[in-house]
């Protein structure tokens, strides 16, 4: 059998806290523990749970953002060693919740999304990618000039994506990106993600506390709680007839719209 495109095995992350008055010793935080988990070509896997539940602490470690305190993570098979990490980078990419932080505020569109392909060594035309992937994300080419600031949120995610999408990576990594958005333009993204994920063929990774965001997207799911998955399978399976009594309060907590007589 094939490896998996990204494993963890028994990945724990831990934060040591402030001192506190009363021990004088530091705390530590298990924000990920005894993680692990298997990501396949093609996956569209969600990740849900609870705020602090270890989901960033997660994608941070799965992108190689982080060092886990223990545990091990393979791309491909492979642990990486820093002669890989340019590849590693051009195939998994990442799009962040905020764009307004996201996005350096001293960068045009243009700068943006040429730092990753001069950083990485992309072989292709840098100005003719730019070209595409503006196109990819359906934003006008007189955009390439403007500023974060001079661009809406939907924009400025836009730009993130195309940030992202610049390498040609297999594997996107998105944390929240819908959430920081208006109801309309969160569609609108939504949307265009879930092209994209079709058309370019990408694996997917999406943390979202919208259930709803990972039923669209995603055909398998785990659960996090307190830096554990405690539920896993098809989004089907798990969201229609979850198992654990947590997965069952997260879904029942899933907010309706009131009956309008
Ligand atoms: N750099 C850090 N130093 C100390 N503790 C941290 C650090 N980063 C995360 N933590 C702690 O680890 C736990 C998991 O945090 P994480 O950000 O991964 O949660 P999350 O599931 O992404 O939450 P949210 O849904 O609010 O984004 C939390 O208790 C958090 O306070
Ligand atoms: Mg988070």
């Amino acid at each position: 059998m094939s490896n998996p495109l990204i494993e963890a095995k028994t990945l724990c992350r831990d934060f040591k806290l402030p001192r506190t008055a009363i021990s004088g010793s530091r705390p530590v935080r298990h924000a990920v523990a005894d993680l692990d988990l298997k990501i396949e070509v093609g996956d569209r896997l969600g990740v849900v749970g609870e705020s602090g539940s270890g989901k960033t602490t997660l994608a941070k470690l799965l992108l190689n953002l982080d060092k886990p305190t223990s545990g091990s993570i393979t791309f491909k098979g492979q642990k990486l060693s820093l002669s890989d990490m340019a590849i590693f980078r051009r195939e998994v990419q990442i799009i962040f919740q905020d764009p307004r932080s996201s996005l350096d505020p001293r960068m045009t569109v243009e700068q943006i999304i040429l730092e990753p392909l001069e950083c990485l060594d992309f072989q292709q035309n840098h100005q003719s990618r730019i070209e595409q992937v503006l196109q990819q994300v359906e934003l006008d080419p007189t955009i390439w000039l403007r500023y974060p600031h001079e661009l809406s949120g939907g924009q400025r995610q836009r730009v993130a994506i195309a940030r992202a999408l610049a390498t040609q990576p297999s594997v996107l990594i998105a944390d929240e990106p819908v959430s920081a958005l208006d109801v309309l333009v969160r569609e609108e993204i939504l949307q265009l993600l879930s092209g994209l994920i079709e058309s370019l063929n990408l694996t997917l990774v999406l943390i979202s506390h919208d259930l709803s965001v990972i039923s669209r997207l995603c055909e398998k799911v785990v659960v996090m709680r307190d830096g554990r998955i405690i539920e896993s399978g098809t989004t089907q399976d798990v969201f229609r007839t979850p198992q654990h009594q947590f997965t069952q309060h997260l879904i029942a907590s899933v907010p309706r719209l009131p009956t309008i007589k």
